[in-house]
């Protein structure tokens, strides 16, 4: 199999993604990564601030994480979460990551409009028990995504497919999906699209 069709057939893992900047500080972003033999692929568009700083710093973290706020906050200019250093690499982890994963950065491809960083693993270290699947968290990151496309979708699509996300906010929410789920129609209704999600 070629590396393009391994790229293909892998899952995507939507995580957050922990670069560090000029300053030495901690930057979080939500990316959708994979795992190709045994290396992190991570495709940041450009421009952007996780590009910037992978190409500087060749150190990340990645985090797993079930606190959606983290990925609906980054999207909303929320970002100031508690960090904590790393173990084996110069950056930080998110204090509410079940696990995190640190890396070095090993190669780079330099693709538009996505370039590409590939990831060794440095170390996996566990936090938390993984405590199953919540429909309410899935909702709010492909609200997420939708917010994260809000120039580039129809008002109609980003209408109906928040219409059917919010089933299962309604019917699975918890405090913290809420409160992300709170964030993300503000800003979709900020950028003058009508949404009925009272
Ligand atoms: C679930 C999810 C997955 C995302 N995956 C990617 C990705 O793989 N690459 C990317 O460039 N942006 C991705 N985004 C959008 C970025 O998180 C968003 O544009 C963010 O602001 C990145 O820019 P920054 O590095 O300047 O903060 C994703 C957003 C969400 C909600």
């Amino acid at each position: 199999m070629t590396q393009a069709n391994e790229i293909l057939n892998s899952n995507i893992h939507e995580v957050i993604v922990t670069t560090t900047n000029e300053e030495g500080q901690a930057h979080s972003a939500p990316m959708g990564i994979s795992e190709v033999n045994g290396h992190i692929l991570i495709k940041p568009f450009k421009p952007s601030a996780t590009y910037d700083n992978l190409k500087q710093h060749r150190q990340c973290t990645i985090n797993y994480t079930d606190d959606v706020r983290v990925f609906a906050g980054s999207l909303t200019g929320r970002r100031s979460w508690d960090m904590l250093p790393c173990q084996q690499i110069e950056g930080f982890y998110l204090s509410q990551a079940l696990a995190h994963t640190e890396l070095e950065i090993v190669g780079f491809d330099d693709d538009d409009p996505r370039a590409l960083f590939k990831g060794a693993v440095v170390c996996d270290i566990s936090h938390a028990p993984f405590r199953g699947f919540n429909r309410a968290q899935s909702a709010v990151i492909d609200a997420a995504v939708l917010v994260s496309r809000l120039k580039m979708l129809p008002e109609e699509k980003i209408q109906q497919e928040i219409a059917y996300l919010l089933i299962a906010i309604e019917k699975t929410a918890g405090p913290r999906e809420l409160e992300a789920w709170g964030w993300l129609m503000a800003k979709i209704k900020d950028s003058g699209i009508e949404l009925n999600d009272e």
